[in-house]
């Protein structure tokens, strides 16, 4: 794909798409068209809905945007273009945008057209229409039209990227295949990679995220990468749980298996960041930490009741192999508090199915020890439409995490409260530090959509974490 900003000639045999809001629909249609349009009960401006027509032989695509419409809604409209209304488009489309778009809006805009060129159809004999050559041009009143879509492509790559990590498959993306994406992108966004094999990771002491990786025939990578900024007044340090394929190990799972190719939707996040924030040159400083592995059943996996060791020095009851997420992110955080200096840690895990018990596939559940970062982060995720929620870590709940036989346990065998214990399990291992955060997104990172017929990757975290930097600088 190709853009351009405000080329002098429009070509006629593009299809122009005309996003109009519905407060002053009629307007917008004089203005572009040059004449009042459809009658208001075929097209209105109302959220959700298109009108198609041909006008001078070319064909003009009306997009209603309601009244107000957040930066996820504009995202959405814009990916219908190509994900729905392909049979328009031939070699060009221009995306016409009336004045009173803002920055932010055709930044979403944007962002969101580039999406719709995704599609899950990898290992189809027939494959999707391919956008590779398609020709852009974007018409608007502001000045700074180039950077703005330059940007907004960069958001989109890295979405895509997170999405096309969740979707894969377990047998292509391994923990090996998620070391070597972050070999590859570290050359090409210049970031400082560090892929620890087994062995390495033996002699780090990352006991209980290689406990994890003992059923498996993939061998567990722990990928840890670093982007530096010489302005850099702030370092943040991130973890994604990458666990490639819950099987649930020898507590093996009986429900919808399939869908735990997805249990990697923390690492996706965490590293499709990374790549953005070193895109857009941000002036942070970045260390992120994907403990990958996949959690499988053979000889030589772990069992329930096994008193395993960890980074941090504790010892840990497995009472549940299935409580796999927060041994690998327990060695994650405290290889990361102990090795950086960062300002802020936050981590993000499709951890508990009783996070979705408790808010569905709204949002995260977060947690976190200061109330300065909880709120920052709520904040952003209603910025951008990737929202969250805070629950409780008092000191109860970690309670129930007490083992009798070992310095802590990793489930406390009871059907409730299971999000906030298994954070309460989490925050025993991040060293006291005073600015850490974990979103629980076993919700919000795979889910069903109106692109696919199949749950897909949502990218959920990668605007969030972006949006959280930028209020930050
Ligand atoms: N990966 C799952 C959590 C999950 C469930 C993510 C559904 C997405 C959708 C996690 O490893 C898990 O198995 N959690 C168990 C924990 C329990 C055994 C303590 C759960 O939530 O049931
Ligand atoms: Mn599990
Ligand atoms: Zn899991």
């Amino acid at each position: 794909m190709q853009i351009k900003t405000n080329p002098k000639n429009l070509s006629t045999s593009a299809l122009r798409v005309i996003p109009v809001f519905q407060a002053n629909a009629e307007e917008t249609l004089v203005a572009k068209l040059g004449m009042s349009g459809p009658s208001k009960a075929l097209f209105s401006g109302k959220k959700d809905t298109s009108y198609s027509l041909e006008l001078d032989t070319q064909v003009i695509l009306l997009l209603g945007l309601g009244e107000n419409p957040e930066y996820k809604t504009l995202e959405t409209t814009f990916r219908r273009i190509l994900s729905k209304h392909s049979d328009l488009v031939e070699k060009e489309v221009i995306l016409d945008f009336p004045d009173t778009f803002s920055t932010e809006q055709i930044e979403s805009a944007i962002v969101g057209f580039k999406l719709g060129t995704y599609s899950i159809g990898f290992y189809k004999k027939e494959k999707a229409k391919d956008f590779a050559k398609l020709k852009v041009e974007v018409i608007t009143g502001i000045e700074k039209a180039k950077s703005i879509v330059e940007r907004a492509e960069k958001i989109a790559e890295a979405k895509i990227e997170a999405f096309r990590l969740v979707d894969l498959p377990p047998n292509k993306i391994t923990p090996e295949y998620l070391g070597d994406w972050a070999k590859t992108q570290a050359k090409k966004y210049k970031l400082d990679v560090k892929v620890l094999d087994v062995k390495k990771a033996k002699s780090e002491g990352l006991e209980a995220f290689l406990a994890v990786g003992r059923g498996s025939a993939k061998e567990p990578k722990f990928i840890i990468l670093e982007y530096r900024h010489p302005k850099a007044k702030f370092h943040l340090g991130l973890v994604g749980k990458g666990v490639t394929f819950d099987t649930g190990g020898l507590n093996v799972k009986t429900q919808a298996m399939h869908h735990m190719k997805s249990d990697m939707g923390g690492a996706a996040a965490v590293l499709a960041t990374t790549q953005l924030v070193s895109d857009l040159g941000l002036a942070i400083n970045l260390t992120a930490i994907v403990p990958a592995v996949e959690n499988a059943i053979d000889k030589d996996a772990y069992l329930p009741s096994e008193v395993i060791g960890s980074h941090a020095g504790l010892s840990i009851e497995v009472i549940d192999t299935d409580a796999e997420g927060r041994l690998i992110l327990a060695d994650g955080l405290s290889y990361l508090v102990k090795n950086y200096k960062v300002d802020q840690v936050i981590d993000l895990a499709t951890l508990t199915g009783s996070s979705i018990g408790t808010f569905g596939f709204e949002c995260a559940a977060l947690f976190s020890n200061d109330g300065d970062l909880s709120h920052g982060l709520q904040r952003a995720g209603e910025e951008i439409g990737e929202k969250s929620w805070p629950l409780p870590l008092w000191e109860n709940y970690g309670k129930e995490m007490d083992s009798e036989i070992a310095d802590i346990k990793n489930y406390h065998g009871k059907p409730f409260a299971g999000a906030i214990t298994a954070a309460k399990f989490l925050q025993a291992f991040t060293h006291d530090h005073p600015a850490w955060a974990h979103l629980d997104i076993a919700g919000v990172a795979f889910g069903d959509g109106e692109f696919a017929k199949t749950k897909t990757g949502t990218a959920y975290g990668v605007s969030l974490l972006l949006r959280h930097i930028e209020n930050q600088l």
